[in-house]
């Protein structure tokens, strides 16, 4: 199979729907060579993380995240991706008992995924090690023991945007809500690019976006990220890897990467919050399946346009504001990355459709319910 530096045509299936999914036999001699570099012991990842880390991180043993997790119960799973499960947990001050629990989330990766797992586990460490800002979710500590990967989060109370855009039990987000997680994970995606030394998320999609119980957006995820280019290169070149109807058509082709990718990224995250819709759908007639092949000839055409318009919001919206957004989505999508706009112009744009929302925990809270007759809590809405 083509690589992506080599100027082939790789095959699109390197690049999964549910992401992640890659053997080492995909990788080039450069990965390879990567690749022994990584460091596997844990003396050697608590070096590299001390040595790279602005963030102090807790390191736990296998044992202690059994007690947090209880024995990581299935019911306090909040969910499943590429690589492992995440659980609901909790953790105390030793030093101070009288201070309440704190809420964490815990993602063990799979033991046997090792060499991806491990590969994605060490992103994590070492981007969320580092990187600190509102719209980026905690790293509170890991665990690297035998052949145990895991991650240590804050707690994020209402699960993922995918989560609560698509429900069927709960309320359909309003659209300040919307409006409010566009500009929370783009100001998230403009301070990783800007960064002193910039980094590119690469897997950036409704799933990976988590909120608080306020609404805030934080992007959490960073298996996938990687340094942008540095000096007077324009792309970083790498294996093909995300998330089919999310990534870029350039990357997908070429493999390469730049931060114009996360652009096109942003974009169709910002088509799924405007029409409701999910990024792919085999479920819907087949021209309708590709949302962005689907929304695109409609977002050239502003009589046409609000025929794209989530139903759920059933007209309550500001319709200036709708089109501003939709406009916004059209130039993301560009298919020449050069024309797409930067994560910082993104950002000012969003600025000014932001409308006050009530979004306290207790309000909401005793607004969610619709089919189901119990009061919907945060953490249901993990399930749904
Ligand atoms: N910090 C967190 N708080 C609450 N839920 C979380 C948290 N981290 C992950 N989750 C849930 O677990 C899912 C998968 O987590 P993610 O980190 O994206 O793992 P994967 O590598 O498997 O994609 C998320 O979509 C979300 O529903
Ligand atoms: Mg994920």
């Amino acid at each position: 199979m083509g690589n992506c530096s080599c100027g082939l045509k790789p095959s699109i299936y390197r690049i999964s729907a549910n992401a992640k999914s890659e053997s080492p036999n995909d990788s080039t001699p450069k990965d390879r060579n990567d690749e022994r570099k990584l460091p596997t012991n844990p003396e050697e990842v608590e070096y590299l993380r001390r040595s790279s880390a602005t963030n102090p991180l807790i390191v736990f043993t296998y044992d202690e995240l059994k007690t947090v997790t209880s024995n990581f119960r299935q019911d306090n799973m909040l969910g499943g991706g590429g690589f492992g499960s995440v659980y609901k947990g909790f953790i105390s001050d030793d030093k101070n008992q009288e201070l309440d629990p704190i809420p964490v989330a815990v993602k063990v990766h799979d033991g046997d995924n090792s060499y991806q797992g491990h590969r994605e586990w060490l992103a994590e460490v070492i981007f969320l090690g580092q990187l600190s800002h509102p719209n980026l979710v905690k790293l509170i500590g890991y665990c690297c023991e035998d052949e145990y990967r895991v991650l240590v989060y804050e707690y994020m109370a209402r699960g993922s945007v995918e989560n609560n855009l698509f429900s069927r039990v709960l309320l359909p987000l309003p659209w300040s809500v919307r409006m409010k997680i566009a500009y929370g994970a783009a100001k998230g995606l403009a301070f990783l690019h800007e960064a002193e030394k910039p980094v590119i998320y690469r897997d950036f999609k409704t799933s990976n976006i988590l909120l608080d119980k306020d609404y805030n957006a934080k992007l959490s995820d960073f298996g996938l990220a990687k340094d942008g280019p540095v000096g007077d290169k324009s792309h970083v070149s790498t294996r093909i890897m995300g998330t089919y109807g999310y990534a870029a058509p350039e990357y997908i082709m070429t493999g390469h990467l730049t931060p114009r990718s996360d652009v096109y990224s942003y974009g169709v995250v910002l088509l799924e919050l405007l029409t409701g819709r999910k990024s792919l759908e085999k479920s819907r007639p087949p021209r309708e399946q590709n949302l962005t092949d689907w929304a695109l000839p409609m977002l050239k055409e502003k009589k046409k346009l609000l025929n794209l318009v989530d139903p759920r919001l059933e007209g309550d919206y500001p319709v200036k504001a709708f089109q501003k957004g939709a406009m916004l989505a059209y130039h993301c999508l560009n298919r020449n990355p050069k024309a797409r706009p930067l994560m910082r112009d993104i950002v000012d744009s969003l600025e000014p459709l932001q409308v006050p929302c009530d979004t306290t925990a207790e309000k909401t809270d005793a607004t969610v319910i619709v089919k189901n007759p119990k009061p919907v809590s945060g953490e249901d809405a993990h399930k749904s």
